[in-house]
């Protein structure tokens, strides 16, 4: 069996990401090379957990790597500083040493708070990310971004610490519920509007294959979402200046999830969906892309069966929604920095957008 194996061009920090189907039965030996000593530490949850664990347990045997574990609850209730205490906790407990390689097995929860656990503990020791979720492979297990929340909000704390290596295991999305598959793909979609026009065209033909299950399609659509994700990266770490595109949609969707409380109500990648098509909206409102653009945009996202509009069970505020926008982290100096595009595939970043377009936008989006 193949595998894709992309590189992540941080010099000593550098790492690969291998994609393909079956990589967890193959972790031990495909671990073994970015290995200081032959110890693991896994963190899982208790969705995927009883899914996976034992498969990624009998393959670092093989390997002759010995493995503690611990699992935390799913959901992003863990992402707190009472589970990354308790996580910590395990860890030292289980004696993890500067030599111990720390796994992260599950989605964007057990890989953020994982990641900066592994951040900290004795100022730093390697981990290597198992995703689980398409959200996972594509988008928060690349780049090397780990943290967890606090009442403040999302992501507030966190470190910078790439991991070692990236398997993601195309395989492991077969039991990943519908609505979460979708969710990831909305960040998919989100590499052919940032820079990528050819690749927004195959997820038009393909897209649905990738939903249903088409192992070639899928380990196509995360092959380029890796590299793009991998390319911007490497250009700009720590978030200077062109990461900034990833977050195309994550600001109006951040007020989204932020108003229906970062729950079960709107997925992240659900609200990123939404967010997208409101950033291309006010692209077009401001005349500085087509209309076009936002309706082939809504059009793809409705084929495969993401919501292109609000939900009409809530009230939705036009005030409310700038006021989270406001609170995001994105916000420098009290200006918003938005993501707009000038067409598909040509995103770019401005914090000149005034307010009363963005308001206009949110009141056509709510009422639409
Ligand atoms: N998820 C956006 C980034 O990693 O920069």
């Amino acid at each position: 069996m193949s595998i894709d194996r992309l590189h992540m061009d941080l010099g000593d920090r550098g790492y690969d990401i291998l994609i393909g189907s079956g990589l967890l039965d193959q972790a031990g030996a495909l671990m073994a090379p970015v290995m200081r000593g032959k110890r693991a530490f896994v963190v899982t949850d208790d969705l995927v957990g009883p899914l996976y664990l034992e498969r990624l347990l009998r393959a670092l045997g093989q390997a002759g790597i010995e493995a503690d574990r611990t699992e935390v609850i799913h959901g992003e209730h863990s992402k707190d500083f009472a589970h990354l205490e308790a996580l910590l906790d395990s860890m030292l407990e289980a004696r993890c040493e500067r030599s111990t390689m720390v796994v992260a097995l599950g989605g964007g929860v057990v890989g953020d708070l994982t990641g900066f656990a592994a951040a900290i503990l004795q100022r730093g020791v390697d981990f290597v990310q198992i995703p689980t979720t398409l959200l996972a492979q594509v988008d928060s297990s690349v780049g090397g971004k780990t943290g967890i929340n606090t009442r403040r909000g999302k992501n507030l704390v966190g470190a910078f610490h790439q991991p070692r290596l990236v398997l993601a295991d195309i395989a492991v999305l077969d039991t990943l519920p519908r609505r979460q598959l979708l969710a990831g793909y909305a960040e998919v979609v989100k590499y052919g509007c940032i820079d990528d026009a050819d690749f927004f065209d195959w997820l038009e033909e393909n897209g649905h294959k990738v939903i249903e299950g088409d192992v070639a399609a899928r380990r196509y659509a995360v092959a380029i979402s890796c590299r793009a994700k991998a390319r911007i990266v490497a250009a700009d770490e720590r978030e200077g200046g062109i990461r900034a595109l990833l977050n195309l949609g994550h600001t109006f969707g951040h007020a989204l999830e932020a108003e229906t409380g970062f729950g079960d109500e709107l997925l992240h990648g659900e609200a990123v969906g939404l967010g997208m098509v409101m950033a291309l909206r006010l692209s077009a409102r401001l005349g500085l892309a087509p209309a076009a653009a936002a309706e082939r945009l809504e059009h793809h996202m409705l084929a495969v069966g993401l919501s292109a509009r609000l939900s009409a069970q809530r009230h939705w505020d036009v005030e409310r929604l700038m006021h989270h926008m406001a609170g995001d982290k994105k916000v420098a100096d009290g200006k918003v920095t938005f993501v707009l595009v000038r067409g598909i595939g040509q995103a770019f970043l401005t914090r000149d957008v005034p307010e009363d377009a963005v308001r206009g936008m949110l009141r056509d989006f709510i009422g639409a």
